[in-house]
């Protein structure tokens, strides 16, 4: 599959502060690509660029080819965009505010129409178009969001978040809306910071941390990434008193990422096999504990982020 949006030594300056550090990514025709990283990352800034709705300060970004920094006006015409933010008119109706936003991709008459009709529909509202958004659910209005950043149909759409603080229902709605776009041959570029969505949707992934790109791949090729790391479960007959001291002792251990501690588990993450994990059990030994159990666990999609940042999502 060929290159359709090329991120290249992007850089975005705000005063002193670089929220987008240096990232260059690829996304293919027809993938849905996940930006995946906590918040303030940099992934809104980066859509915004992408997007045409801020300049970059160093680098380059092509959308189908178009340097969208230098060619707005042809970049925003390929583009469907749905904010982080809900973005409606409190004062149109549900598809017054589709109409509204197909409008300005040049839709106009009968086809600006059935356009919004289709749009409202791929999301389930269809029954809902007479409503005004200050009406609908939360839940609603996101999907409202969408239908208006897709109703011109777009060859590629840029999601920021679009699931936060939705219900169930209208999650699996809207993932299984980016599951039928795909089919349609849509481009998705799809950012959140919650790994299960991204882990769900997405044919590759980027993980990006304070601006700059961690890693990119597969669910797979990132999970392999991290094979020597492994999450130990140590289960005592007493509780563990989480203390300074304690951490301390375990933490200097080499290879040590993190460390938890509830009542009678303690978890610790390792990235150096299991050296580390002997001298841990006799830390625990020395102390008095009695190991009842240890459980290893092989790196899944969730450690993936911890082992390659340090850091845990949230
Ligand atoms: N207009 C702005 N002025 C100054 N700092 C900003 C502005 N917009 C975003 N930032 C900062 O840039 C960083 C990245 O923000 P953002 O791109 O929104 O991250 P994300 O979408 O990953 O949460 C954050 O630290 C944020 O506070
Ligand atoms: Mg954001």
């Amino acid at each position: 599959m060929k290159e359709f949006v090329m991120v290249k030594n992007l850089t975005k300056n705000y005063g002193e502060f670089t929220a987008v550090d240096d990232l260059s990514f690829e996304v293919k025709e027809g993938e849905v690509f996940g930006l995946l990283g906590p918040n303030g990352a940099g992934k809104s800034t980066t859509l915004s660029i992408i997007t045409t709705l801020l300049s970059g300060d160093k680098g380059s970004v092509f959308v189908a080819g178009i340097d969208v920094m230098k060619q707005k006006m042809e970049a925003k015409g390929v583009m469907g965009i749905v904010p982080q933010e809900i973005a409606l008119y409190p004062h149109l109706t549900a598809i017054e505010n589709v109409k509204f936003f197909a409008s300005l991709y040049g839709l106009r008459g009968k086809k600006l129409n059935d356009a919004a009709k289709q749009a409202l529909d791929f999301v389930g509202l269809s029954e809902h178009q007479k409503e005004k958004p200050k009406k609908m659910s939360g839940g609603m209005q996101r999907r409202l969001n969408i239908a208006c950043g897709i109703a011109h149909r777009p060859k590629l759409l840029v999601m920021d978040e679009p699931t936060v603080g939705v219900d169930a229902q209208s999650r699996e709605h809207i993932l299984n809306s980016i599951r039928t776009l795909k089919e349609q041959g849509t481009t998705i570029i799809y950012t959140s910071h919650y790994l299960q969505e991204v882990d769900e949707i997405c044919d590759r992934i980027a993980i990006i941390d304070h601006g700059k790109l961690v890693a990119v791949g597969t669910k797979e090729e990132l999970v392999s990434l991290v094979t020597d790391y492994k999450s130990f479960y140590i289960t005592t007959m007493e509780k563990v008193q989480d203390s300074e001291e304690l951490r301390k002792t375990i933490g200097y251990l080499p290879g040590i990422k993190n460390i938890s501690i509830k009542e009678d588990t303690t978890r610790v993450d390792i990235n150096n096999g299991e050296d580390s994990l002997a001298k841990i059990l006799s830390i625990f030994m020395k102390k008095g504990f009695t190991i009842t159990n240890v459980n290893g666990e092989v790196p899944n999609f969730d450690t993936v982020f911890l082992a390659l940042t340090g850091h845990e999502l949230r």
